[in-house]
């Protein structure tokens, strides 16, 4: 039996509401964090080592990129999760955000919200190439997270520039909706299709004119989610989800799934980078979303808002009971 001191973390995964990729170019974005968590059980070890396999060069750069930024010694990582990878729930981000708050308490480095989320951000940019920190704001801070929400809405959490960009990051009060998240089961990695826009923008107005677009109808979209009006809301992420399909990020089975899911919803679009991945459904009726999800080849979930960012755990989901700290 391994005596050597562990600790479990976990962060919840998230969903974007508005504003995927043009967040990438500084434009506002909105997300909240869903009641899925990423948990890791981390200990000091010889080597990196995850879920019992020694980890080869090149292989979990967000790991390596917060043992880097903790100038931490290697870890073993038990990791274990109910958000589906690279489905555009923010499992990475959730992770790295984890990795970040169990290497600050073994390595007795400075714990505060903030520098776990720079960590995070600068793991998501280390792996993925560019990138905003919507997913690594929401997967450490929890709730609702607004990026360069106008003057006066949202509370101001910290700022973060990177890559010519700036970022204001502000937590939001959001009403209780139901959404439903429907995954096509396409395992859609962010970074080669964060590249693909950065391509399709720099060569082409057309698709940075799309950028500014969904930029502006997510302004409106932070409005109706202060007044708590789902018609709107639903309309400005059907609105947005063309968008992104103007954009080329969305994909055949997405389609699918958002049409299905339209008749039942005040609105619905694809969440996180698209390609495959996973659509959201702003709904009341739950149930037919699920069943039209599921109808249309898609794994649907029914998700609420998760108050709690990351955070030390007691336990990890089937591990038993074991000490910490
Ligand atoms: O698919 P995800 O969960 O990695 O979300 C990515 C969101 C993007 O806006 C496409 C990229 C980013 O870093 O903001």
């Amino acid at each position: 039996m391994n005596e050597d001191p562990c600790i479990v973390t976990s962060a919840p995964g998230k969903m974007i509401v508005l504003g995927e990729h043009s967040v990438v170019y500084g434009k506002p974005a909105i997300a909240l964090a869903i009641d899925r968590r990423f948990y890791c059980k981390v200990r000091k070890s010889q080597d990196l080592t995850v879920n019992g396999y020694r980890a080869t060069a090149g292989m979990h750069p967000h790991i390596r990129s917060v043992l880097h930024d903790n100038k931490a010694g290697n870890i073993s990582v038990e990791a274990t999760t109910d958000i589906p990878t690279s489905s555009g729930l923010g499992s990475s981000a959730a992770l790295s955000a984890s990795i970040s708050l169990a290497v600050k308490k073994l390595f007795g480095r400075p714990v505060d919200e903030r520098s776990i989320a720079e960590d995070a951000f600068n793991a998501e940019w280390f792996a993925q190439g560019r990138a905003s920190p919507i997913d690594t704001s929401t997967c450490t801070h929890g709730k609702g997270i607004a990026l360069n929400s106008p003057e006066g809405v949202g509370r101001h959490l910290w700022d973060v520039s990177k890559g010519g960009n700036k970022w204001a990051v502000k937590e939001i009060e959001s009403p209780d909706m139901t959404f439903v998240v429907g995954y096509t089961g396409i395992h859609a990695p962010t970074g080669p299709i964060v590249e693909k826009v950065r391509k399709f923008k720099e060569h082409n107005r057309f698709a940075a004119d799309i950028v500014d677009e969904i930029g502006l109808i997510t302004l409106l979209g932070m409005n109706a989610i202060r007044r708590g009006d789902k018609e709107d809301l639903g309309n400005i992420m059907t609105d947005n989800h063309k968008l992104l399909s103007i954009l080329g990020v969305s994909c055949k089975e997405l389609n699918k799934l958002v049409n299905a899911s339209l008749p039942h919803s005040y609105g619905a679009k694809l969440t996180g980078s698209g390609g495959g991945g996973s659509m959201i459904a702003l709904t009341d009726k739950p149930d037919a979303v699920c069943e039209a999800i599921r109808l249309h080849g898609g794994v649907p979930m029914v998700v609420h808002t998760e108050p709690e960012g990351v955070r030390v755990e007691r336990s990890a989901p089937g591990s038993g009971e074991f000490a910490l700290e």
